[in-house]
């Protein structure tokens, strides 16, 4: 008889973003007249903008076309939008990547899953907490996580880096050395960012004990500080540490059109001179069929000079509802960080509330809908994050509605 993966029946409950999406509707089946507002899952609201769409159409006219259509896609990505993204997002910060260390995917989310798959079983993973459930799920399902502690919520084998108000929400160097260390800043859940001289000590750190950082850099868009890096590799000796994710759902609404992409530079070796970039390379090729060709050609607008200032335009959008957000919560007396650097607005919970009692609490009396900051992590507990992504109507409605709670 076949048997499950043991390691998928370690992990506890479900997907955070799953357990808060199935409380949000049994609260509204239950409570059908009230209008309940979404602040929980990192999800667009603003439609796709016009030179997206515009280069949609055409993308799918062109598959109409025996001359101009295309079958499958190159499975690293298709040269123009590798050629695209190596220029605006390295070149033009002065950052040296090439477009063959770029290999263009369905999402950040798969990436910052499937990219541990190319490291030793035996690997050590370092992760913020709290952090993105993604990092830890992926490795507790590849079963390199030890055993789960229910009462600490942590996993024996996983080091774990506070990320605490005490520490303005940044790790510090783990004191166990690790193999592999998740970052990623613009933080997600937490909002917070490091500076360049920060974020060099861990490209140092890194290079000396010999671990690899995969730096999820998914909201990089919404940096509006100075020398916060907008890539790991404005740092010296990034490329032979550190594996680099970027996604299009946040900077450019692909959440529902599925975009992203992982630099893996050529100088990444593991301790037997292996080339990291070729085992993503085989990965690839023996897994993906590359993101769908309208879907890349949009990709491709988002950097023509239309698509950058639209884009720009939608990224103020939801950091004026940040902003919306941040004060409306801080004259209602909350402690509130983030939001300044992120779409993520980071809040100490009332009266010592557990995260999830606050969101009851909140969906109750407000009606509206936040993720639990323990759902991060159990550094997350007592804090509570809200997203800009709503609308900017709705958005001030929710904060109307907290403020009168
Ligand atoms: C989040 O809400 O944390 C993110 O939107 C989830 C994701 O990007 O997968």
């Amino acid at each position: 008889m076949f048997k499950a993966n043991e390691n998928y029946l370690k992990l506890p409950g479900s997907y955070l973003f799953s357990t808060v999406g199935r409380k949000q509707r049994e609260y509204s089946a239950a409570h059908p007249d009230k209008k309940v507002i979404r602040l929980s899952i990192g999800d667009v609201t603003q439609p796709l903008a016009p030179a997206i769409i515009e280069r949609l159409h055409k993308a799918v006219d062109e598959m109409a076309v025996a001359e101009t259509f295309k079958g499958y896609a190159p499975d690293l990505g298709y040269e123009f939008l590798r050629n695209t993204i190596a220029k605006n997002d390295y070149a033009d910060r002065g950052v040296d990547i090439s477009a063959d260390e770029i290999f263009v995917s369905d999402g950040a989310k798969s990436d910052s899953a499937n990219i541990q798959e190319i490291f030793t079983a035996d690997s050590k993973i370092a992760v913020c907490d709290p952090v993105y459930p993604v990092y830890v799920d992926s490795n507790v399902m590849a079963g390199r996580t030890g055993t789960y502690d229910k009462n600490t919520e942590l996993w024996s084998d996983v080091i774990y880096m506070p990320c605490l108000a005490d520490n303005n929400f940044a790790p510090e160097l783990p004191k166990e050395t690790p193999d592999i260390i998740y970052l990623c800043f613009p933080n997600n859940p937490t909002g917070a960012t490091i500076k360049k001289d920060q974020l060099q000590e861990w490209v140092d750190y890194a290079n000396k004990v010999g671990a690899v950082i995969i730096y999820d850099a998914a909201y990089e868009a919404y940096i509006s500080e100075e020398d916060v890096p907008h890539t790991i590799y404005e740092c010296e000796g990034a490329k032979t540490c550190a594996i680099e994710l970027k996604s299009f759902s946040k900077n450019a609404g692909f959440t529902g059109t599925r975009l992203g992409y992982a630099v893996v530079p050529k100088n990444l070796k593991d301790a037997d001179g292996v080339s990291m970039h070729s085992l993503w390379a085989r990965r690839h090729g023996t897994k993906f069929n590359g993101a769908p060709y309208i879907v890349q050609a949009a990709g491709d607008a988002v950097y023509s000079d239309e698509g950058k200032a639209q884009t720009k335009a939608q990224i103020a959008y939801y950091m004026n509802n940040a902003k919306v957000i941040s004060q409306g919560l801080k004259d209602a007396g909350y402690t509130v960080s983030g939001g300044v650097n992120a779409p993520y607005i980071w809040l100490k919970t009332p009266n010592n509330m557990s995260s999830w009692d606050f969101f009851d609490y909140l969906l109750e009396n407000a009606n509206v809908v936040g993720t639990p900051g323990s759902g991060f992590g159990p550094s997350g507990e007592g804090y509570f994050r809200l997203t800009a992504f709503g609308t900017y109507e709705n958005t001030v409605e929710a904060i109307e509605r907290i403020k009168n709670m």
